[in-house]
Protein backbone atom coordinates (compact mmCIF):
# COMPACT_ATOMS: atom_id res chain seq x y z
CA UNK A 1 0.00 0.00 0.00
CA UNK A 2 1.41 3.52 -0.93
CA UNK A 3 -0.11 5.39 1.91
CA UNK A 4 1.99 4.69 4.47
CA UNK A 5 1.57 6.18 7.89
CA UNK A 6 4.87 7.73 6.65
CA UNK A 7 3.71 9.41 4.07
CA UNK A 8 -0.19 10.26 5.32
CA UNK A 9 1.58 12.44 7.99
CA UNK A 10 4.32 13.51 6.37
CA UNK A 11 5.35 17.42 6.67
CA UNK A 12 4.59 18.99 3.55
CA UNK A 13 7.93 20.52 3.73
CA UNK A 14 9.54 17.02 3.10
CA UNK A 15 7.71 15.81 0.37
CA UNK A 16 9.59 16.16 -2.86
CA UNK A 17 7.55 18.55 -5.09
CA UNK A 18 7.89 16.31 -8.07
CA UNK A 19 4.83 14.46 -6.57
CA UNK A 20 2.71 16.79 -7.28
CA UNK A 21 4.15 17.97 -10.94
CA UNK A 22 3.36 14.11 -11.55
CA UNK A 23 -0.38 14.20 -9.82
CA UNK A 24 -1.44 17.01 -11.31
CA UNK A 25 -0.75 15.44 -15.05
CA UNK A 26 -2.73 12.37 -13.43
CA UNK A 27 -5.79 14.93 -12.68
CA UNK A 28 -5.53 16.11 -15.77
CA UNK A 29 -6.64 13.37 -17.53
CA UNK A 30 -9.94 13.23 -15.14
CA UNK A 31 -13.41 13.01 -16.98
CA UNK A 32 -14.98 14.53 -14.10
CA UNK A 33 -13.16 17.64 -12.73
CA UNK A 34 -16.03 20.38 -12.02
CA UNK A 35 -15.43 23.73 -14.23
CA UNK A 36 -16.91 26.29 -11.33
CA UNK A 37 -17.06 24.37 -8.25
CA UNK A 38 -14.25 24.82 -5.92
CA UNK A 39 -11.77 21.80 -5.88
CA UNK A 40 -8.03 21.10 -5.11
CA UNK A 41 -5.29 20.81 -7.83
CA UNK A 42 -4.45 17.57 -6.51
CA UNK A 43 -5.59 15.39 -3.61
CA UNK A 44 -8.67 15.46 -1.22
CA UNK A 45 -10.29 18.79 -0.28
CA UNK A 46 -13.12 17.94 2.92
CA UNK A 47 -14.48 20.65 4.89
CA UNK A 48 -15.33 24.29 4.21
CA UNK A 49 -13.10 26.12 6.75
CA UNK A 50 -12.63 30.49 7.86
CA UNK A 51 -15.70 31.52 5.96
CA UNK A 52 -15.40 35.61 6.15
CA UNK A 53 -15.50 38.80 4.21
CA UNK A 54 -13.15 40.41 5.22
CA UNK A 55 -11.16 43.45 3.56
CA UNK A 56 -13.41 44.17 0.78
CA UNK A 57 -13.32 40.41 -0.92
CA UNK A 58 -15.03 36.59 0.68
CA UNK A 59 -12.51 34.21 2.53
CA UNK A 60 -13.09 30.58 1.82
CA UNK A 61 -10.72 28.02 3.25
CA UNK A 62 -10.81 24.49 2.71
CA UNK A 63 -9.39 21.25 4.21
CA UNK A 64 -7.11 20.13 1.38
CA UNK A 65 -4.83 17.02 0.98
CA UNK A 66 -2.26 17.98 -1.60
CA UNK A 67 -0.17 14.65 -2.54
CA UNK A 68 -3.41 12.16 -3.21
CA UNK A 69 -7.00 11.38 -2.83
CA UNK A 70 -6.51 10.54 0.69
CA UNK A 71 -7.48 12.17 4.35
CA UNK A 72 -3.31 12.29 4.58
CA UNK A 73 -2.17 15.77 6.54
CA UNK A 74 -4.98 18.26 6.31
CA UNK A 75 -4.12 21.86 5.59
CA UNK A 76 -6.22 25.04 4.69
CA UNK A 77 -6.73 26.31 0.90
CA UNK A 78 -7.32 29.35 0.51
CA UNK A 79 -9.93 30.66 -2.14
CA UNK A 80 -10.83 34.61 -2.18
CA UNK A 81 -13.58 35.84 -4.55
CA UNK A 82 -15.24 39.22 -5.10
CA UNK A 83 -18.58 37.91 -5.68
CA UNK A 84 -19.06 34.42 -4.12
CA UNK A 85 -18.74 33.29 -7.39
CA UNK A 86 -15.25 33.51 -9.46
CA UNK A 87 -12.50 32.22 -7.13
CA UNK A 88 -9.22 32.29 -6.93
CA UNK A 89 -6.65 30.32 -4.78
CA UNK A 90 -4.50 32.46 -2.76
CA UNK A 91 -1.04 30.24 -2.67
CA UNK A 92 -0.28 31.14 1.01
CA UNK A 93 -2.25 27.67 2.58
CA UNK A 94 -2.21 27.47 6.29
CA UNK A 95 -0.18 24.09 6.78
CA UNK A 96 0.82 21.97 9.63
CA UNK A 97 4.21 23.27 11.47
CA UNK A 98 3.92 24.23 15.01
CA UNK A 99 3.57 21.48 17.57
CA UNK A 100 0.41 21.84 18.51
CA UNK A 101 -0.66 21.31 14.92
CA UNK A 102 1.41 18.88 13.82
CA UNK A 103 -0.98 16.28 12.50
CA UNK A 104 -3.20 18.31 10.80
CA UNK A 105 -4.82 22.04 10.62
CA UNK A 106 -8.29 20.90 11.26
CA UNK A 107 -11.35 22.52 10.27
CA UNK A 108 -12.46 26.06 11.74
CA UNK A 109 -13.59 29.35 11.36
CA UNK A 110 -12.47 32.59 10.52
CA UNK A 111 -14.08 36.30 12.85
CA UNK A 112 -12.90 39.83 11.60
CA UNK A 113 -11.30 41.98 14.45
CA UNK A 114 -10.10 45.06 13.86
CA UNK A 115 -7.89 45.33 10.78
CA UNK A 116 -7.08 41.62 10.58
CA UNK A 117 -8.97 38.51 10.52
CA UNK A 118 -9.03 35.88 13.46
CA UNK A 119 -8.30 32.59 12.25
CA UNK A 120 -9.58 29.63 15.17
CA UNK A 121 -8.90 26.09 14.39
CA UNK A 122 -8.29 22.64 15.62
CA UNK A 123 -4.73 21.28 15.75
CA UNK A 124 -4.69 18.17 15.49
CA UNK A 125 -2.20 15.65 17.27
CA UNK A 126 -1.11 12.15 17.78
CA UNK A 127 0.56 10.85 21.17
CA UNK A 128 2.32 8.16 21.78
CA UNK A 129 2.20 4.62 20.36
CA UNK A 130 -1.30 3.99 20.41
CA UNK A 131 -1.98 7.50 18.53
CA UNK A 132 -4.02 8.83 21.28
CA UNK A 133 -5.77 12.18 19.55
CA UNK A 134 -4.76 15.15 21.33
CA UNK A 135 -6.78 17.78 20.04
CA UNK A 136 -5.69 21.95 20.40
CA UNK A 137 -7.60 24.42 19.48
CA UNK A 138 -5.79 27.33 17.61
CA UNK A 139 -5.47 30.78 16.77
CA UNK A 140 -4.11 32.70 14.12
CA UNK A 141 -4.17 36.44 12.41
CA UNK A 142 -4.33 36.80 9.01
CA UNK A 143 -3.34 40.67 8.11
CA UNK A 144 -4.44 42.43 5.18
CA UNK A 145 -2.00 40.54 2.60
CA UNK A 146 -3.14 37.27 3.42
CA UNK A 147 -0.36 36.08 5.59
CA UNK A 148 -1.09 34.35 8.47
CA UNK A 149 0.64 34.68 11.59
CA UNK A 150 -0.26 31.63 13.98
CA UNK A 151 -0.18 32.30 17.68
CA UNK A 152 2.41 30.89 19.45
CA UNK A 153 0.38 28.93 22.57
CA UNK A 154 -3.05 27.45 21.78
CA UNK A 155 -6.40 29.19 23.00
CA UNK A 156 -7.77 25.72 24.63
CA UNK A 157 -4.82 23.68 25.35
CA UNK A 158 -6.67 20.34 25.75
CA UNK A 159 -10.16 18.41 26.02
CA UNK A 160 -12.12 19.37 28.82
CA UNK A 161 -12.78 16.69 31.75
CA UNK A 162 -15.28 13.68 30.64
CA UNK A 163 -14.62 14.79 27.04
CA UNK A 164 -12.38 12.50 24.33
CA UNK A 165 -9.62 13.43 22.10
CA UNK A 166 -12.46 13.95 19.74
CA UNK A 167 -13.02 17.60 20.41
CA UNK A 168 -12.75 20.59 17.58
CA UNK A 169 -14.14 22.24 14.81
CA UNK A 170 -14.24 25.69 16.61
CA UNK A 171 -16.94 28.21 15.06
CA UNK A 172 -16.23 31.61 16.99
CA UNK A 173 -19.31 34.22 16.94
CA UNK A 174 -19.72 37.25 18.73
CA UNK A 175 -22.40 38.57 20.81
CA UNK A 176 -22.58 41.48 23.42
CA UNK A 177 -19.39 41.26 25.31
CA UNK A 178 -17.98 37.99 24.56
CA UNK A 179 -16.23 35.93 22.02
CA UNK A 180 -18.28 32.36 21.84
CA UNK A 181 -17.06 29.30 20.36
CA UNK A 182 -19.00 26.24 19.72
CA UNK A 183 -17.35 23.09 19.31
CA UNK A 184 -17.87 19.76 18.47
CA UNK A 185 -17.23 17.05 21.46
CA UNK A 186 -17.41 13.23 21.96
CA UNK A 187 -18.19 12.55 25.60
CA UNK A 188 -15.73 9.70 27.93
CA UNK A 189 -19.62 7.77 27.44
CA UNK A 190 -19.43 7.57 23.85
CA UNK A 191 -22.06 10.36 23.42
CA UNK A 192 -21.83 14.03 21.04
CA UNK A 193 -22.25 16.91 22.02
CA UNK A 194 -21.79 20.85 21.36
CA UNK A 195 -19.57 22.73 24.18
CA UNK A 196 -19.27 26.35 24.16
CA UNK A 197 -16.24 28.43 25.74
CA UNK A 198 -16.02 32.11 25.46
CA UNK A 199 -13.75 34.79 26.34
CA UNK A 200 -13.61 38.80 26.13
CA UNK A 201 -10.14 38.68 23.64
CA UNK A 202 -10.51 36.68 20.92
CA UNK A 203 -6.98 35.39 21.32
CA UNK A 204 -6.53 34.73 24.62
CA UNK A 205 -8.53 33.59 28.28
CA UNK A 206 -10.94 31.33 27.00
CA UNK A 207 -12.59 29.29 29.33
CA UNK A 208 -15.32 26.44 29.48
CA UNK A 209 -18.16 27.90 29.25
CA UNK A 210 -21.55 25.49 28.96
CA UNK A 211 -22.85 23.05 26.52
CA UNK A 212 -25.41 23.87 24.02
CA UNK A 213 -28.62 22.69 24.93
CA UNK A 214 -30.47 21.65 21.51
CA UNK A 215 -33.51 20.12 22.80
CA UNK A 216 -32.10 16.90 21.61
CA UNK A 217 -29.31 14.63 22.61
CA UNK A 218 -29.31 12.86 19.61
CA UNK A 219 -26.13 13.67 18.76
CA UNK A 220 -24.54 9.82 17.93
CA UNK A 221 -20.97 9.53 19.37
CA UNK A 222 -19.69 12.43 17.77
CA UNK A 223 -21.40 15.52 16.70
CA UNK A 224 -18.59 17.74 14.26
CA UNK A 225 -18.66 20.98 12.59
CA UNK A 226 -21.21 22.83 14.87
CA UNK A 227 -22.24 26.28 13.30
CA UNK A 228 -24.85 28.82 14.65
CA UNK A 229 -26.81 31.41 12.26
CA UNK A 230 -29.30 33.93 12.60
CA UNK A 231 -31.85 34.71 10.22
CA UNK A 232 -35.17 36.10 9.87
CA UNK A 233 -35.74 36.22 13.17
CA UNK A 234 -34.97 32.58 14.27
CA UNK A 235 -31.36 31.08 15.29
CA UNK A 236 -30.56 28.16 13.03
CA UNK A 237 -27.98 25.29 14.16
CA UNK A 238 -26.15 23.10 11.96
CA UNK A 239 -23.99 20.15 12.34
CA UNK A 240 -23.01 16.56 11.87
CA UNK A 241 -24.26 13.97 14.44
CA UNK A 242 -22.06 10.91 13.75
CA UNK A 243 -24.01 7.66 14.44
CA UNK A 244 -27.10 9.52 15.61
CA UNK A 245 -30.02 7.16 16.22
CA UNK A 246 -31.63 6.40 12.89
CA UNK A 247 -35.28 5.54 14.48
CA UNK A 248 -35.28 9.19 15.99
CA UNK A 249 -33.83 11.41 12.89
CA UNK A 250 -33.64 9.50 9.27
CA UNK A 251 -30.98 9.38 6.80
CA UNK A 252 -28.94 7.64 4.40
CA UNK A 253 -25.79 8.50 3.97
CA UNK A 254 -22.89 7.19 6.50
CA UNK A 255 -22.73 10.17 7.81
CA UNK A 256 -25.21 13.64 8.28
CA UNK A 257 -25.39 17.17 8.28
CA UNK A 258 -28.17 17.83 10.30
CA UNK A 259 -30.08 21.21 11.52
CA UNK A 260 -32.32 22.78 14.20
CA UNK A 261 -34.04 25.62 14.19
CA UNK A 262 -35.01 27.54 16.78
CA UNK A 263 -36.95 30.53 18.20
CA UNK A 264 -33.84 32.15 19.51
CA UNK A 265 -30.55 31.36 21.19
CA UNK A 266 -30.31 32.40 24.87
CA UNK A 267 -27.38 32.54 25.73
CA UNK A 268 -27.35 33.19 29.58
CA UNK A 269 -28.50 29.33 29.70
CA UNK A 270 -26.78 28.46 26.34
CA UNK A 271 -30.11 27.00 25.47
CA UNK A 272 -32.08 26.59 21.90
CA UNK A 273 -35.72 28.33 23.00
CA UNK A 274 -38.57 26.37 20.80
CA UNK A 275 -36.33 24.11 19.36
CA UNK A 276 -37.09 22.15 16.13
CA UNK A 277 -36.76 18.76 15.87
CA UNK A 278 -34.09 17.73 13.88
CA UNK A 279 -33.75 17.60 9.97
CA UNK A 280 -31.90 16.59 7.85
CA UNK A 281 -29.69 19.35 5.54
CA UNK A 282 -29.92 17.79 2.53
CA UNK A 283 -31.56 14.77 0.74
CA UNK A 284 -28.45 14.00 -1.61
CA UNK A 285 -25.52 11.95 -1.39
CA UNK A 286 -22.92 13.81 -0.24
CA UNK A 287 -23.23 16.97 1.69
CA UNK A 288 -21.36 17.47 4.72
CA UNK A 289 -19.74 19.77 6.99
CA UNK A 290 -21.49 23.25 6.22
CA UNK A 291 -20.32 26.14 7.41
CA UNK A 292 -22.15 29.07 7.86
CA UNK A 293 -21.93 32.98 8.03
CA UNK A 294 -23.74 35.81 8.86
CA UNK A 295 -22.25 38.03 6.41
CA UNK A 296 -22.26 41.90 7.13
CA UNK A 297 -24.73 42.20 3.68
CA UNK A 298 -27.07 41.01 6.86
CA UNK A 299 -27.56 37.25 4.50
CA UNK A 300 -27.11 34.23 6.49
CA UNK A 301 -24.69 32.01 4.00
CA UNK A 302 -23.87 28.62 3.81
CA UNK A 303 -21.38 26.23 2.22
CA UNK A 304 -21.08 22.29 2.12
CA UNK A 305 -18.62 19.50 1.30
CA UNK A 306 -19.70 17.76 -1.72
CA UNK A 307 -18.47 14.75 0.08
CA UNK A 308 -18.63 12.01 3.18
CA UNK A 309 -16.30 10.84 5.28
CA UNK A 310 -15.01 7.13 5.31
CA UNK A 311 -16.35 7.23 1.46
CA UNK A 312 -14.17 6.54 -1.19
CA UNK A 313 -15.15 7.75 -4.73
CA UNK A 314 -14.32 7.43 -8.51
CA UNK A 315 -12.58 10.16 -9.03
CA UNK A 316 -9.44 9.06 -6.09
CA UNK A 317 -8.24 6.82 -9.43
CA UNK A 318 -7.55 10.36 -10.96
CA UNK A 319 -5.56 11.66 -8.21
CA UNK A 320 -8.39 14.39 -6.53
CA UNK A 321 -11.53 13.97 -4.32
CA UNK A 322 -14.20 16.18 -3.35
CA UNK A 323 -15.68 19.96 -4.23
CA UNK A 324 -17.37 22.68 -2.05
CA UNK A 325 -20.86 23.60 -2.44
CA UNK A 326 -21.82 26.76 -4.62
CA UNK A 327 -22.83 29.60 -1.54
CA UNK A 328 -25.86 28.90 -0.84
CA UNK A 329 -28.19 31.92 0.86
CA UNK A 330 -30.67 30.59 3.71
CA UNK A 331 -34.39 31.64 5.06
CA UNK A 332 -36.58 30.24 7.31
CA UNK A 333 -39.79 29.55 6.17
CA UNK A 334 -42.90 28.20 7.75
CA UNK A 335 -40.17 26.53 10.32
CA UNK A 336 -38.29 25.28 7.52
CA UNK A 337 -34.94 26.17 5.91
CA UNK A 338 -34.51 27.35 2.37
CA UNK A 339 -31.37 26.99 0.80
CA UNK A 340 -30.97 29.35 -3.11
CA UNK A 341 -27.77 29.49 -4.57
CA UNK A 342 -26.13 33.51 -3.99
CA UNK A 343 -27.99 35.89 -6.38
CA UNK A 344 -24.59 36.35 -8.21
CA UNK A 345 -24.66 33.28 -9.80
CA UNK A 346 -27.52 34.90 -11.96
CA UNK A 347 -24.17 36.79 -13.67
CA UNK A 348 -23.01 33.78 -15.34
CA UNK A 349 -26.01 32.06 -16.80
CA UNK A 350 -25.89 32.66 -20.31
CA UNK A 351 -29.12 32.94 -22.46
CA UNK A 352 -28.49 30.41 -24.95
CA UNK A 353 -29.45 26.99 -24.41
CA UNK A 354 -26.67 24.53 -23.44
CA UNK A 355 -25.80 21.34 -25.32
CA UNK A 356 -25.06 18.63 -23.50
CA UNK A 357 -21.86 18.71 -21.93
CA UNK A 358 -21.73 22.39 -20.91
CA UNK A 359 -22.03 23.10 -17.63
CA UNK A 360 -25.74 23.91 -17.08
CA UNK A 361 -28.68 25.09 -15.35
CA UNK A 362 -32.11 23.04 -15.87
CA UNK A 363 -35.08 24.48 -14.58
CA UNK A 364 -38.66 23.65 -14.97
CA UNK A 365 -39.85 25.79 -17.73
CA UNK A 366 -44.27 25.22 -16.75
CA UNK A 367 -45.75 24.17 -13.45
CA UNK A 368 -44.53 20.39 -12.34
CA UNK A 369 -47.05 17.59 -13.02
CA UNK A 370 -48.28 15.15 -10.61
CA UNK A 371 -46.05 12.65 -12.31
CA UNK A 372 -43.01 13.43 -13.99
CA UNK A 373 -39.64 11.98 -14.21
CA UNK A 374 -36.10 13.57 -15.53
CA UNK A 375 -33.53 11.67 -16.92
CA UNK A 376 -29.42 12.24 -17.27
CA UNK A 377 -27.87 9.48 -18.88
CA UNK A 378 -24.52 7.75 -20.20
CA UNK A 379 -23.40 4.65 -21.15
CA UNK A 380 -23.61 2.48 -17.97
CA UNK A 381 -24.23 5.27 -15.59
CA UNK A 382 -27.23 7.83 -15.09
CA UNK A 383 -28.53 9.80 -12.48
CA UNK A 384 -32.95 9.43 -12.56
CA UNK A 385 -35.38 11.83 -10.61
CA UNK A 386 -38.72 10.93 -10.70
CA UNK A 387 -42.34 12.26 -8.65
CA UNK A 388 -44.89 10.21 -8.13
CA UNK A 389 -48.29 11.99 -6.68
CA UNK A 390 -49.62 8.27 -5.28
CA UNK A 391 -47.23 8.53 -2.97
CA UNK A 392 -45.65 12.26 -2.75
CA UNK A 393 -42.32 10.96 -3.30
CA UNK A 394 -39.48 12.46 -4.77
CA UNK A 395 -36.85 9.59 -5.79
CA UNK A 396 -32.96 9.92 -6.82
CA UNK A 397 -31.96 7.08 -8.33
CA UNK A 398 -27.83 7.20 -9.53
CA UNK A 399 -26.01 4.89 -10.70
CA UNK A 400 -22.01 5.41 -11.46
CA UNK A 401 -19.90 3.97 -13.93
CA UNK A 402 -18.97 0.69 -12.55
CA UNK A 403 -20.73 0.56 -9.38
CA UNK A 404 -24.34 -0.45 -8.57
CA UNK A 405 -27.48 2.15 -8.83
CA UNK A 406 -28.31 4.05 -5.00
CA UNK A 407 -31.24 5.88 -4.56
CA UNK A 408 -32.12 8.87 -2.05
CA UNK A 409 -36.43 9.58 -1.34
CA UNK A 410 -38.30 11.73 1.23
CA UNK A 411 -42.18 12.73 0.51
CA UNK A 412 -42.83 16.48 -0.35
CA UNK A 413 -44.64 18.94 -3.09
CA UNK A 414 -44.08 19.19 -6.78
CA UNK A 415 -43.89 22.43 -7.35
CA UNK A 416 -40.49 23.64 -8.81
CA UNK A 417 -37.13 22.33 -9.85
CA UNK A 418 -34.11 23.37 -10.53
CA UNK A 419 -30.64 21.67 -11.13
CA UNK A 420 -27.09 22.54 -11.34
CA UNK A 421 -24.75 20.47 -12.85
CA UNK A 422 -20.74 20.82 -13.25
CA UNK A 423 -19.91 17.96 -15.04
CA UNK A 424 -19.53 15.34 -12.00
CA UNK A 425 -21.34 17.43 -9.63
CA UNK A 426 -24.80 18.50 -8.99
CA UNK A 427 -26.86 20.22 -6.86
CA UNK A 428 -30.78 19.71 -7.00
CA UNK A 429 -32.76 22.76 -5.56
CA UNK A 430 -36.43 21.20 -5.07
CA UNK A 431 -39.76 23.48 -4.31
CA UNK A 432 -37.93 26.81 -4.36
CA UNK A 433 -35.06 25.32 -2.42
CA UNK A 434 -37.01 23.86 0.67
CA UNK A 435 -35.28 20.59 -0.40
CA UNK A 436 -32.23 20.07 -2.07
CA UNK A 437 -30.29 17.47 -3.05
CA UNK A 438 -26.73 17.32 -3.95
CA UNK A 439 -23.70 14.83 -4.97
CA UNK A 440 -21.72 13.77 -7.80
CA UNK A 441 -22.01 11.85 -10.44
CA UNK A 442 -19.49 9.65 -12.31
CA UNK A 443 -20.45 9.38 -15.81
CA UNK A 444 -19.09 7.71 -18.74
CA UNK A 445 -17.06 11.05 -20.12
CA UNK A 446 -18.80 10.93 -22.94
CA UNK A 447 -21.98 12.27 -23.15
CA UNK A 448 -24.62 12.95 -21.43
CA UNK A 449 -28.39 12.79 -22.90
CA UNK A 450 -31.45 15.00 -20.73
CA UNK A 451 -34.89 13.75 -21.35
CA UNK A 452 -38.10 14.35 -19.51
CA UNK A 453 -41.20 12.59 -19.41
CA UNK A 454 -44.48 14.63 -18.33
CA UNK A 455 -42.31 17.83 -17.97
CA UNK A 456 -41.22 20.85 -19.67
CA UNK A 457 -37.30 21.86 -18.85
CA UNK A 458 -35.36 24.94 -20.07
CA UNK A 459 -32.12 24.02 -20.67
CA UNK A 460 -29.32 26.95 -19.86
CA UNK A 461 -25.81 26.90 -19.96
CA UNK A 462 -23.54 28.25 -17.53
CA UNK A 463 -20.12 30.10 -18.19
CA UNK A 464 -17.56 28.05 -17.96
CA UNK A 465 -14.77 29.88 -15.77
C1 LIG B 1 -15.25 16.59 9.26
C2 LIG B 1 -13.88 16.48 9.90
C3 LIG B 1 -13.73 17.47 11.03
C4 LIG B 1 -12.24 17.64 11.11
C5 LIG B 1 -11.85 17.58 9.65
C6 LIG B 1 -10.51 16.96 9.41
O1 LIG B 1 -15.26 16.12 7.96
O2 LIG B 1 -13.64 15.17 10.35
O3 LIG B 1 -14.34 17.06 12.23
O4 LIG B 1 -11.88 18.84 11.71
O5 LIG B 1 -12.84 16.82 8.99
O6 LIG B 1 -10.18 17.05 8.06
Amino acid sequence: NYWTLDRLGRLYKDWDPQVLTDLSAQVAKSKWRPGYHITTKTGLLNDPNGFSYFNGQWHLFNQAFPYGAVHGLKSWQHNVSDDLIHWRVVDKPMVPDIYSDRNGCYSGSAINVDDKLFIMYTGNTFEGSEFTRHPYQDGAWMDADNNIEKLAEPLIADSPSGVTGHFRDPQIIKHDDYYYAFIGAQTVDNTGEILTYRSRQVDSGWELYKKLDLGTDNLGYMAECPNVGFVDGKVVVIFCPQGADKAAFHYDNVHPNAYIIADELDFSAMKLVNPSPMQQLDEGFDYYATQLLNAPDGRLLSVGWIGLPDTEYLSDQDGWEGELSMVRELHISNGSLVQSPVNELETIIDDTPATANDLQRLITAAPLASQFSLYLDSTDSYLHLAYDESDRQWTLVRKNVGEEAVTRSFQGDPSSLSIYLDNSVFEIFINGGKVTMTGQFFHDGKSIQVSTTSMDIKQKKIQNM
